[in-house]
C-alpha cells in the first residue's frame, strides 16, 4: 500500500507521550495535530485528507529508531514529523536516509549538522545561544557555570557557549552533567558547586522533567535569580508548567516564540491551541515550530501534488510561511529556517516577558561560520527586515 492508496496523505508522527521529555514533546504532537486539523477542515491537500500515523517513542532513542523503521517499512509513510532530543534525531536520521524519506525536525538544537533529508525548523545556535550569551555578558557578568543533562545536545551546546564566553573575555568556572532522569541528590552536588564557585550566571542545558527539580533546588538554596539567573534554551513554557511560580521567577531564555507574544498571528495560534487542548496547556516555541513546519510541508505537498520526498524537499527549500512568530523561510543552502530571535524573563506569574526583541529575522548559520560574539554587525548582515 502506498501513501496515496489509503485515500489519505499519511504522515508519520514521532513525539514522546511518556518519559523524561514528554511534556515538551506532547506540545509538539498537539501542535502538529492542530495544524493537520486546520488543513483537513479547509478540505485537506488536493481534496485528500492528511492522516497522521502516530506512535509513542517514550523519550527513548532506540524506540525512536525502531518506530521510524516501522513507519517507513510497515506503514509506508514517506514524510516524518518528529524528535525533540538530539539523540533521538541522530537515531532516526539514518533510518530516514536509508528509506529516502524526509524528516521535519521542530526543535532547537546544537547545530553542526546537515542532512538533505531533514528540514530543521527549530533554532540553530546562531539564532538563540549567541544572542543569549551577549545578553548575559552585558547584563549579569562573565563568570559562567554550565549545567546539563548527560547527552549530545548539552555537550555540544556547552562547547559553543564556552566559545562565546571566552570571546566575551569571560570564564567558564565548571561544566557539570546530571543524568537525564536526575533527582534531588544529583542537583545537591550542582548546588554545592554553585555555592563554592559563585558564578554570575548559570547556563543550563538540563532537559525535560529534571528541569523543575533543578529550579526548585535552586530556589530552596536561596539563590537570587535577579543577581544570578539560570539561563536555558531548554526551559520553555512546557517545563515551567511543572514548577511553582517562586521556582520559575527571574530565570531567562531565548527562543523565536513565546506564548505571551502579542502579535495577532501569535494570539490566534495560542487561542486555537488552547481551544483544542485547554487553557492551561503550555504553548512553547517547540510547539510553534511543529505547527508551522506541518503547514509548510503540506503546502509543499499541495504544490507538487506528491509526497515524494525529493519533490517535497525541493518545494520546501526557499519557501516562506507566515508563522505565529513572524514570517519564516527555509534556507535553500542548509535546510534550516530563518527565525526571529527573542529573549525573555519569567515574571512573578511564571510567564515569559520579552526583554530583548530586535525585530529581525536571522539567517540560519548552523556551522556558526559567520557569527562571532564580537561581530555585532552579524545580525544586520544576515537578517531581512519584515
Ligand atoms: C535538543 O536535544 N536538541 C534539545
Amino acid at each position: 500500500m502506498t501513501t496515496k492508496d489509503s485515500g489519505n496523505w499519511r504522515v508519520g508522527v514521532l513525539f514522546s507521550q511518556t518519559g523524561v521529555t514528554s511534556a515538551i514533546e506532547q506540545s509538539q504532537l498537539n501542535a502538529t495535530l492542530l495544524a493537520i486539523d486546520e488543513i483537513n477542515a479547509a478540505g485537506g491537500v488536493l481534496n485528500r485528507l492528511v492522516e497522521p500515523v502516530i506512535y509513542d517513542p517514550a523519550s527513548d532513542e532506540k524506540k525512536f529508531r525502531a518506530l521510524a523503521e516501522r513507519l517507513f517499512v510497515t506503514d509506508r509513510i514517506r514524510l516524518l514529523m518528529g524528535c525533540y532530543m538530539s539523540s533521538a534525531r541522530k537515531a532516526v536520521l539514518p533510518v530516514v536516509e536509508s528509506h529516502r524519506g524526509l524528516l521535519f525536525y521542530p526543535t532547537l538544537y546544537e547545530g553542526f549538522e546537515y542532512s538533505r533529508r531533514c528540514i530543521y525548523s527549530g533554532a540553530a545556535p546562531n539564532q538563540n545561544s549567541l544572542q543569549l550569551a551577549r545578553y548575559l555578558l552585558s547584563n549579569f557578568g562573565n563568570r559562567f557555570l554550565l549545567v546539563g543533562s548527560n547527552y549530545i545536545y548539552p555537550y555540544e551546546s556547552n562547547r559553543l557557549m564556552t566559545d562565546f564566553v571566552m570571546q566575551g573575555r569571560g570564564e567558564v568556572l565548571d561544566e557539570l552533567y546530571v543524568p537525564l532522569q536526575a533527582n534531588e541528590a544529583d542537583f545537591d552536588k550542582v548546588i554545592r558547586r554553585i555555592k563554592k564557585t559563585s558564578p554570575d550566571v548559570i547556563f543550563s542545558t538540563v532537559v525535560g522533567s529534571s528541569t523543575a527539580t533543578f529550579y526548585k533546588a535552586y530556589r530552596a538554596a536561596g539563590f537570587d535569580p535577579a543577581r544570578m539567573p539560570i539561563a536555558s534554551l531548554t526551559t520553555s513554557e512546557a517545563e515551567v508548567a511543572g514548577m511553582s511560580r517562586e521556582a520559575a521567577e527571574g530565570h531567562i531564555t531565548a527562543a523565536p516564540f513565546f506564548e505571551t507574544l502579542m502579535t495577532p498571528a501569535a494570539r490566534l495560534f495560542v487561542q486555537s491551541y488552547k481551544n483544542k487542548y485547554g487553557p492551561e496547556a503550555p504553548v512553547p516555541a517547540a510547539a510553534e515550530a511543529a505547527y508551522f513546519q506541518t503547514h509548510l510541508a503540506m503546502r509543499a505537498l499541495a504544490r507538487c501534488g506528491s509526497d515524494d520526498p525529493e519533490r517535497v524537499v525541493a518545494e520546501v527549500r526557499d519557501s516562506e510561511f507566515d508563522a505565529p512568530q513572524g514570517r519564516i523561510k527555509i534556507d535553500p543552502e542548509n535546510n534550516h529556517a530563518y527565525l526571529w530571535s527573542r529573549i525573555a524573563r519569567l515574571d512573578q506569574n511564571a510567564k515569559f516577558q520579552v526583554v530583548w526583541n530586535p525585530g529581525v529575522r536571522i539567517k540560519p548559520d548552523p556551522y556558526c561560520v559567520v557569527q562571532s560574539l564580537d561581530d555585532w554587525s552579524a545580525d544586520d548582515i544576515l537578517s531581512v527586515s519584515r
